[in-house]
């Protein structure tokens, strides 16, 4: 089966869970590629997408949006599969999906997964880092990585 990842990335977290995604997937031919500022992406070959953002203030990126909504129909032939990586927690999913992708996609994807989150403050600019530094300092939020959370998403696209 040949499976495309199109994912957008600040700090470079969903690019590794693409990338864990991908060992996990070994058996299958898998091609990871970061969306295209013109969300132009070529999936014509490929039975399974997925698609990856991270969230900032709510929402996912500009550019996996663009790409969603412009490639709506053609996603709708395709097993699809949606991974979000954030700081909020695996119950809280649902609404971060509702509010960020076409309900149709929604019901038609076959894996949705919350895969957390991690800070990488060196690749943030610096009002950025030091703005999340006060926020995680008040709120002191879970931080890391949902590896049972990438796995289940997995086993979701082999059966
Ligand atoms: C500017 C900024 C805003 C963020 N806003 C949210 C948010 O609204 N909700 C949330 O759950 N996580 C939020 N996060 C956490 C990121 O989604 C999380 O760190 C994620 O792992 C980043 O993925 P990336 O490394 O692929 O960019 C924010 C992070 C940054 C830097």
């Amino acid at each position: 089966m040949k499976i495309l990842t199109i994912y957008d990335t600040y700090t470079g977290t969903t690019e590794k869970c693409a990338q864990i995604i991908s060992q996990k997937l070994s058996s299958e031919e898998v091609r990871i590629t970061r969306v295209p500022k013109n969300g132009e992406v070529d999936f014509q070959d490929y039975d399974i997408v997925l698609i990856g953002s991270y969230v900032h203030a709510g929402k996912i990126s500009r550019r996996i949006s663009k790409f969603c909504k412009k490639n709506l129909e053609k996603l709708l032939s395709r097993r699809v599969g949606i991974f979000l990586c954030m700081l909020s927690q695996p119950e809280n999913l649902e609404k971060y999906l509702k509010d960020n992708f076409d309900d149709e996609l929604l019901q038609h994807a076959v894996a949705k997964g919350c895969f957390g989150s991690e800070l990488n403050y060196e690749m943030m600019n610096p009002i950025i880092r030091f703005i999340i530094r006060q926020i995680v300092k008040k709120a002191q939020p879970e931080i890391g990585l949902h590896l049972d959370e990438i796995e289940k998403f997995v086993q979701k696209l082999k059966s």
